[in-house]
């Protein structure tokens, strides 16, 4: 047996041998341009993972990448230590793949990402703190996933060198507007294409969209929507004004305050009208007035 022929001193130094033989052979690999199967590695930094029809994330990533490419795949989970061994990951593009979540911790480890793309996915929810480690990140992308209508309190929270955040064409009705305090250095919302309700809760991120009207993209907000509460009617953004939310300071509803707004353009379209009928009925009017008078004087004679 092998193992009553090796002096016991023996034992420790192979189990501490082990990973280091691990570390040194990964290293060779890495040095050896290593690429996963299906990838290509068009340079020292860079695995192009993309549209290659994968359903999970690739084993054997040369630890020192830098940029990781996996978009226009069918993968639908990240494991959350998948990103443990690529400290150096400055470049995460995972558009186009079928995340449902993101599991907490994931990012824990990826402090110096500075572009980071989940869009066109199938995230429901951005879970408070996911991005607590993010502190690098200046591009975020969460576009395109229409079922994700829940940005919770503390989600952007980290995000301090945040430039860009895309949040179009997803599933929200609303947006609570401090959970974008923590990014000063925000210069790009987007925001279009989205569900948005106009309740009361919609007031302030109407009110933040006004202000910052410069971090929208040019044009967009005046072609949105918004629904209403009780009969789903569309109405777009660009007829709204921080007066139209007044009566959320009061008891009347939006929809009433529409309902006033418009029933005020309806009597002044007919007060219109009504005066139009009136300066073509009034010299009418004048003529007959006149004829009258006329067969009177007749009668006379
Ligand atoms: C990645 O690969 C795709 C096609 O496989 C190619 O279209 C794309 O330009 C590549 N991107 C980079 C940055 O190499
Ligand atoms: C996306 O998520 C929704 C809601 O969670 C689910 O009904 C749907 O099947 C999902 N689609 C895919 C392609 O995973």
């Amino acid at each position: 047996m092998v193992h009553a022929t090796t002096p016991l001193t023996m034992i420790p130094c192979i189990n501490w041998l082990q990973p280091l033989l691990a570390l040194i052979s990964s290293t060779l690999l890495t040095r050896g341009h290593n690429c996963p199967s299906s990838c290509m590695c068009p340079d020292h930094h860079t695995v192009n993972c993309t549209g290659q029809g994968l359903t999970r994330v690739p084993d054997a990533i040369p630890l020192n990448v830098r940029r990781l490419l996996l978009s226009n795949n069918w993968i639908p989970w990240i494991p959350s230590d998948f990103l443990v061994l690529y400290s150096d990951l400055v470049y995460l593009d995972l558009r186009n793949n079928c995340l449902s979540q993101l599991e907490p911790g994931t990012l824990s480890t990826s402090s110096r990402l500075v572009f980071l793309d989940l869009g066109s996915n199938n995230l429901t929810e951005i879970s408070s703190g996911i991005f607590e480690d993010s502190t690098s990140l200046i591009k975020l992308r969460l576009g395109n996933n229409p079922f994700l209508s829940m940005i919770d309190k503390d989600a952007f929270s980290g995000l301090t060198s945040l430039r860009e955040l895309e949040l179009e064409g997803n599933g929200l009705t609303g947006l609570d507007v401090s959970v974008l305090k923590p990014l000063l250095y925000l210069k790009v919302l987007r925001l279009e294409g989205n569900p948005w309700l106009c309740d009361c809760h919609f007031a302030k991120l109407f009110a933040w969209m006004k202000e910052n009207e410069d971090k929208l993209p040019m044009g967009k907000l005046l072609k949105e929507w918004c629904s209403l509460p009780l009969d789903g009617q569309r109405v777009p953004l660009s007829l709204l004004s921080e007066d139209s939310f007044r009566e959320c300071r009061s008891t009347l509803s939006l929809t009433d305050y529409l309902i006033v707004i418009f029933s005020g353009i309806s009597v002044s379209v007919a007060a219109i009208i009504a005066s139009f009928c009136l300066a073509s009925i009034v010299p009418c009017f004048q003529r007959l007035k006149r004829g009258f008078k006329g067969d009177e004087e007749e009668g006379i004679d």
